[in-house]
């Protein structure tokens, strides 16, 4: 590594400036010449099919170049039951799955000429009565078939023990809780868009998205094309939270209508439309039961989680499967995931898709064991880790947790905490004050990922690979790894991204793109400094022609051998060379096998009650993170502070309210449904714990984008508690549950 490297340095953003001056290309900002503009039909009843739809005003509208509907439509084929997204691809039947789904694209001149006529198309419908009550079809919920993580069902029980039940029985103390969370949208702050132009069979899609190859699959396999005749362009993407990992059906009926109209096309969802046609977090209920002897060691726990599912997809969380079962050592543990298929819009992944939901039950049962144990929260968690997973029995690769919570507890004061509910208040006696804290986990993932680095006769070198950034920092990660690599400084590395044309990458899900591109990058940097030094030896115009490769060296960007010191760019030119390149790539999983990888980390908060109107004012925040090394301590923060903010708005504000006799979603608008802003966030104090994790990677390195946000809505219910002696199990946590 050189003396100038920015590995570990809180560099500034370097697609920073071009976003903050609006210099930053998003999909919907490409204007081609001739572009029209699409505009989606929404059904309005939640179940049913068409009878007939009456499209004549609207083709009769002012710009309308076609009107495509379910009677009309544009064939796209089934990419047949997608993992995270849709099971069914829009206008192929006259099925209406869910209200607010797909009946219709207008295409017209402008965009105001393409809404106006979608106003005036007429839908009759045969609508059946929905199924879309989460509360009153848990009776009917049903295990669904082992996914990732396993059955669905699991039991670990000790020598002799019948049941969970049985081991809860025995135990000296127990606690039980239910708890409930709403529907959730992501809502990133750029609307889902999709600009198709075709030229020569060739077609090229600006489309924001969090995975530009997986986005090139799914738009060849439904719209019937050849995968390398469609080129995904995204280089910038303003947020996703995991609704823009997957293809909704706005992009394949853009990419079919332009290709029929032999026009550029744009669609751009309103933010109304993105509450159902791409995706939520599913609603989630959950019972935990704990038992443990009376000096707090856990004997007994079951964790059961019953989740929203759709009739239109099937992705739902898995909470316990990646919460209780790694987090706590229990002689007795039982978990179980159970589905509740609804006829509601699509359920898919949302950060820490598993996790966010699983943590906020155990997090906060393990605060009512405390309780009922008076036992301090984080000492009953230190005496309760695990140092093995249950099931596969393999050791953590790296796990630095107890060190987190003593950080934390250090940093924010937790001593000074009262363990008696409702004894702090403010001066005037008008705020109820309390602390509470909770743990975060999220599983360290590796996918292919492949890297090429291209060194160029300018002294500059191309590090490209075709993941993404939707604001989680890989542009500026890029930069930083390739100059730690090569030895130059960041302003000589030109990184790209977001583009299907670059080296194969799975893209930005489950936090793990640093993981990925830290290790293929490393790699590269080797090969292309071998190909250099080749170069170097064999090109007659070198200064080290005929020399043995075992005498040049590379650093510092130069290659050096004897009294000789050459720039890559010097020798470059030396030799007519535009560029050496080289790419290298990695696979799943860690470097070393027999391993559990983990990212963990420990919140703790300060809420502020009043007294009189039950309103929550989360008003100090520490998060102390071990996710190894970390490579930009600035945009690391960032993720772990927007991470909170998520569990902020999961534990004061957020949910949707589903209509059970329509399945409408009520509140479907920024007006109703409440995300955080700026005045609901206190000062944030986000430490990280350095341990490097080699055993997962040469780099150490483990993610951060989902983290944050485990267990976040868990540690301010606990601070509730604590302030009030209320325990809220039904998010969110609104004045009305307080009075
Ligand atoms: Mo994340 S929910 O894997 O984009």
């Amino acid at each position: 590594m050189s003396q100038q490297s920015p590995l570990g340095k809180p560099v500034n953003r370097v697609d920073g400036r071009l976003k903050v001056t609006g210099a930053a290309g998003y999909a919907s900002d490409h204007h081609p010449d001739r572009l029209a503009h699409g505009y989606l039909v929404l059904s309005t009843v939640g179940r049913g099919s068409i009878r007939s739809m009456d499209t004549a005003a609207a083709q009769r509208s002012a710009g309308v170049l076609a009107v495509y509907t379910p009677l009309n439509p544009l064939k796209l084929f089934n990419q047949g039951g997608g993992l995270f997204g849709p099971n069914w691809v829009p206008l192929q039947d006259t099925e209406v799955r869910h209200h607010g789904q797909i009946v219709g694209l207008v295409v017209a001149e402008t965009f105001e000429q393409a809404r106006d006529a979608a106003a005036l198309v007429r839908v009759a419908y045969d609508a059946r009565t929905p199924v879309a009550s989460f509360e009153d079809n848990i009776p009917n919920a049903a295990v669904p078939e082992p996914f990732f993580f396993g059955p669905a069902i699991q039991d670990y029980l000790a020598d002799g023990v019948a049941s969970i039940d049985d081991a809860l029985a025995a135990a000296e103390v127990t606690v039980s809780g239910s708890y409930r969370q709403p529907i959730k949208l992501h809502n990133p702050m750029e609307p889902h868009s999709t600009v198709a132009v075709w030229r020569d069979g060739h077609v090229t899609v600006y489309s924001g998205t969090q995975a530009p190859v997986g986005h090139v699959q799914d738009i060849a396999r439904c719209v019937g094309v050849d995968q390398a005749r469609v080129r995904v362009v995204s280089p910038y993407v303003g947020g996703g939270f995991g609704n823009k990992a997957m293809t909704w059906g706005h992009t394949l009926l853009t990419v079919a209508a332009a290709r029929a109209l032999d026009r550029p096309v744009s669609t751009v969802l309103t933010r109304e439309q993105m509450f159902t046609v791409t995706g939520h977090r599913s609603a989630v209920a959950q019972t935990v039961a704990l038992g443990a002897t009376r000096d707090g060691v856990l004997i007994a726990v079951k964790h059961d989680a019953y989740s929203s599912a759709s009739t239109s997809g099937a992705m739902f969380p898995w909470g316990p499967h990646t919460t209780t079962l790694p987090l706590y050592r229990s002689e007795n543990i039982h978990i179980g995931q159970r589905a509740v298929t609804l006829d509601i819009p699509t359920s898919t992944i949302m950060r820490a898709p598993n996790e966010e939901p699983g943590a906020f039950a155990i997090e906060s049962a393990m605060d009512e064991l405390a309780a009922r144990l008076r036992m301090d929260p984080v000492e009953l968690r230190m005496k309760n880790g695990t140092t093995v997973v249950p099931g596969n029995g393999h050791p953590w690769s790296s796990k630095h947790l107890d060190e987190c919570y003593r950080v934390g507890a250090r940093r924010f004061g937790w001593s000074r905490r009262n363990p008696v509910p409702g004894k702090v208040t403010s001066p005037d006696r008008e705020w109820l004050i309390g602390m509470g804290m909770a743990t975060a986990i999220y599983p360290a993932a590796r996918f292919p990922s492949q890297v090429k680095i291209r060194l160029q006769a300018d002294g500059t070198a191309g590090v490209s690979t075709a993941g993404a950034d939707l604001g989680t920092g890989l542009w500026t990660v890029l930069a930083q790894l390739g100059a730690d690599a090569l030895g130059i400084p960041m302003d000589r590395i030109r990184p790209d991204i977001g583009d299907s044309a670059l080296p194969n990458n799975t893209g930005a899900v489950s936090s793990a793109s640093t993981a990925g591109a830290a290790s293929a990058l490393r790699l590269a940097a080797e090969s292309v400094k071998r190909a250099l030094i080749q170069l170097a030896v064999e090109n007659p115009r070198s200064p080290f022609h005929g020399m043995n490769p075992q005498d040049v060296r590379y650093a510092d960007g130069a290659l050096t051998a004897a009294a000789r010191r050459v720039s890559f760019g010097d020798l470059l030119e030396a030799t007519g060379s535009a560029a050496v390149e080289a790419t290298e790539g990695v696979g799943f999983g860690g470097d070393r096998q027999g391993f559990e990888f983990a990212s963990f980390g420990a919140h703790f908060c300060e809420v502020r009650v009043n007294r009189w109107t039950g309103e929550t004012r989360v008003s100090r925040f520490t998060t102390v993170v071990d996710a190894g090394k970390i490579i930009n301590p600035k945009t690391a923060r960032s993720q772990i502070i927007g991470g909170v903010i998520f569990g902020i708005g999961q534990a004061l504000s957020e949910g949707i309210q589903v209509e059970p006799a329509t399945g409408r979603f009520a509140n479907a608008n920024f007006a109703e449904y409440l995300v955080p802003v700026n005045a609901d966030v206190p000062p944030m104090d986000v430490q990280f714990v350095q341990h490097p994790d080699t055993a997962f990677n040469s780099e150490g390195v483990r993610g951060i984008g989902e983290l944050g946000t485990v267990g976040a809505a868990a540690a301010i219910a606990n601070a509730v508690y604590n302030a009030t002696g209320r325990r809220i199990r039904d998010l969110p946590i609104t004045p009305d549950k307080l009075l």
